[in-house]
């Protein structure tokens, strides 16, 4: 009995959202607030050299200017700087620490006051003096100096010699330019002074404690001086997972003043924080005679700062994708100096497999294959990194359910050939692949007299729907209406949960509800065993249920008790579990999810305007816990897939080493305007190895594959192929 798991069950906090009660990080009072501005570099590179903060501290209301002269003190190792998700590489970056400049945009100072509006006009009145150093911000100018980092992916057979003797080759450069995070909610901390050095810190992340460890870590405090609370998040997509700076600092200002402080970013501050690194992808695809693969090597030369090695896996998807007998995969950083670059939506597969499925569209060409037809020849059944199956990949439904639904069949192959009024039509498609991961977490369940419960777990909800498909998760294994469901999650005192990234929390925090329910159901049956002629004295635990407010006999419904009579007998009125999941070890599969992106694009062909106006993107990824906000994760991936395509693109002044396009004016994401017709399908993929649950999560797989299928139906509708990103008008004139 599953009413609620797999439904489309509306947000359980929607109305909160809408309504505006759902409080963020930025939003939370004191009554003895204070507001800090933060003050940033212009300067890449160097030393501060003097400021003069006189004037700012005369203006009314300026309680105070922090900088590294006179902040409080903070830890001195590498070390205490290090939260759950670092780089293992590296000395992390520690805003205010001292005189040395990094990159352009760090925060050098923090000003005090009333109100934010005071902060922020003192802070312009803050002179400062450096002195500057050489730098370099361009991936180009420094790719010969990047350094390969050891990467999983296993090398086989000899990919060199098999490209020299392949049929057919396709080798070429691909670009992805850095890309900067956009969520909605600007990133901020509020941090509460609770008197007596504690503190609550309202903070916008993705993991409240990997956020509490690090700043008691930071601050040198005591686990329980501070707690930090993320209630609701409006957006991350990865650039919460590692605390950022403005955390720190709003603490570290909270400290100073012994009084509580808000610190909200603006928008072209957060340009100086993490972002998609820039990457230069290079692809050599061989292929025999019969139109499959013989050969494929990957390289990727991928931005990180001076002072972290942050890298993810670009290269290796194709040992996932496509069976060939010889492979090799390379993977390089280079040194810039700017921020260490982060995680954004399937970090390292977003761009890698960008790269790859635009390679093998251009083999396809090459091939005069169908390209759909060139990814069935080369279909590999297993991980060819690990030579082992998956737990199960429902791929080729993908491919047929997505073409079936596109309309694949009626597709000209031939470029330019099709066409709608003054407009070309292009039609093409990749594939996807991300990973299935599952992570330790617990859960707590209070399960009161009157048929309610209480969830709680310390996981964030980033905007993804944890607090829905906990809720439906719980009234399932609990057998109570959803309403009677209250999910508590994102508060550093609860119970242990990794922080909300890579798609592992549906799966993780899913198993770790049952897995408490099923410990609440086992003192239900305890307790009603004792019950003098219980109907289900001689009823083991396996054999029993909770549906309808009762425990139940599987073999015979009419053997149930209520919750109320069994805890009523019980002389209780609530019982409290808190379990965490288990997954049983398995070298033996491989995990993933995949999908089949196609792509309809129509181009003005004097203008070179392009518009995506149609997407299917046909997704496989295990049990589908709720239909409508599954949806909404893959079409918002599908969305900033266009946007990776066609918009995206912090671009730098070199010269100075700045970004110039530091605001949403400038910085393109998709708009209304942009986004047209997008069909999201979800192929039936039952899956009973992963875990019990068959679930593999799906926040991130909905975006890889969608830029290379427009790429690919940009080629198709004009015959031009634009290999770095985003495809704007000018290039498209350009590579005619
Ligand atoms: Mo995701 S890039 O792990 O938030």
């Amino acid at each position: 009995m599953a009413p609620y798991i797999g439904t489309a069950t509306s947000r359980v906090d929607g109305r909160a959202k809408v309504t505006g009660e759902a409080k963020y990080a930025g939003e939370f009072k004191a009554p003895d607030l204070a507001y800090g501005f933060v003050i940033e570099s212009t300067v890449p590179k160097g030393r501060i050299t003097h400021i003069d903060a006189g004037e700012a501290l005369r203006v009314e209301g300026v309680i105070d200017v922090l900088t590294h002269k006179n902040r409080p003190r903070m830890a001195g190792t590498d070390k205490a700087w290090k939260d759950d998700v670092a780089p293992e590489e590296g000395s992390p970056f520690r805003p205010l620490y001292g005189d040395s400049i990094k990159f352009s945009g760090q925060p050098i100072a923090l000003v005090l006051a009333e109100e934010w509006e005071i902060a922020r006009y003192a802070a312009s009145l803050v002179r400062i003096e450096y002195e500057e150093q050489a730098f370099v911000t361009d991936l180009y100018q420094q790719r010969d100096q990047a350094f390969a980092v050891a990467k999983p992916d296993k090398p086989h057979g000899d990919a060199g010699r098999a490209f020299m003797a392949a049929a057919v080759r396709h080798e070429a450069e691909y670009f992805i330019p850095t890309e900067h995070h956009n969520p909605m909610e600007l990133f901020a901390s509020t941090a509460i002074w609770d008197g007596d050095g504690k503190l609550t810190v309202y903070d916008k992340t993705q993991g409240v404690q990997n956020v509490q460890r690090y700043l008691c870590s930071v601050f040198e405090k005591k686990p329980d001086e501070v707690r930090v609370m993320s209630p609701f998040v409006g957006g991350a997509f990865g650039l919460g997972l590692r605390p950022q700076y403005q955390v720190v600092l709003a603490m570290l200002g909270a400290l100073a003043l012994q009084r509580s402080v808000r610190l909200v970013l603006t928008r072209g501050q957060m340009y100086g924080l993490g972002h998609r690194p820039a990457t230069i992808e290079r692809l050599a695809l061989g292929a025999k005679a019969d139109g499959t693969l013989d050969s494929v090597s990957h390289e990727a030369i991928a931005v990180t700062s001076q002072f972290e090695e942050f890298s993810r896996n670009d290269t290796g998807w194709a040992a996932l994708l496509y069976k060939s007998a010889n492979a090799k995969y390379v993977h390089r950083l280079a040194r810039l100096d700017v921020p260490t670059s982060c995680d954004m939506r399937a970090p390292g597969a977003a761009t890698g497999v960008y790269a790859l499925e635009s390679a093998m569209d251009e083999l396809a060409v090459a091939l005069k294959l169908d390209p759909i037809e060139l990814r069935l020849r080369c279909y590999s059944d297993r991980d060819q990194n690990e030579d082992v199956p998956y737990t199960s990949k429902q791929l080729r439904e993908c491919y047929r359910q997505g073409a079936e639904t596109f309309g694949w069949g009626k597709r000209n192959p031939e470029p330019r050939s099709m066409r709608d009024g003054s407009e070309l039509v292009g039609w093409g498609m990749a594939s996807g692949v991300w990973e299935a991961l599952q992570m330790p977490a617990a859960a707590r369940i209070v399960l009161t007299a009157n048929g309610h419960a209480e969830v709680f777990c310390a996981a964030s909800d980033i905007g993804t729907g944890t607090y829905t498909i906990l809720a439906q998760v719980a009234a399932d294994a609990l057998g109570l209406p959803i309403e009677n469901i209250n999910v508590k999650l994102g508060d550093s005192t609860l119970p242990q949960a990794p922080v909300e990234g890579g798609s592992w929390m549906a799966a993780s925090a899913s198993h770790a509800v049952v897995a408490t329910a099923d410990e609440v159901r086992k003192e239900l049956l305890t307790l009603a065993s004792t019950i003098k002629g219980s109907p289900l004295g001689k009823t083991s635990l396996e054999d029993t249920t909770l549906v309808g407010g009762q425990i139940v006999s599987k073999r015979d419904t009419s053997l149930a008790i209520s919750i109320a009579d069994v805890m009523r007998h019980g002389a209780i009125d609530r019982i409290e579990k808190e379990k965490t999941n288990s997954f049983p070890e398995d070298s033996e599969h491989a995990r993933n999810t995949h999908s089949a992106v196609f792509a309809e694009v129509k181009v003005d062909e004097q203008l070179g305007v392009i518009r995506v106006t149609r997407i299917v993107n046909a997704v496989a990824a295990g049990r589908i816990l709720n239909a409508k906000t599954a949806h909404s994760q893959v079409m918002g991936g599908v969305v900033w897939g266009i946007g990776m395509a066609l918009h995206e693109e912090t671009l730098f002044d070199h010269r100075f080493g700045r970004v110039m396009n530091a605001n949403i004016a400038e910085y393109h994401v998709p708009v209304n305007a942009d986004v047209h017709e997008i069909t999201v399908i979800f192929v039936d993929e039952p899956d009973k190895i992963i875990n019990p649950m068959g679930i593999k999560g799906l926040g991130e797989i909905g975006i890889v594959g969608v830029a290379a299928a427009i790429a690919n139906a940009v080629y198709h509708a004009t015959g031009k192929r634009v290999r770095d990103l985003p495809i704007t008008l000018d290039k498209l004139h350009r590579s005619a």
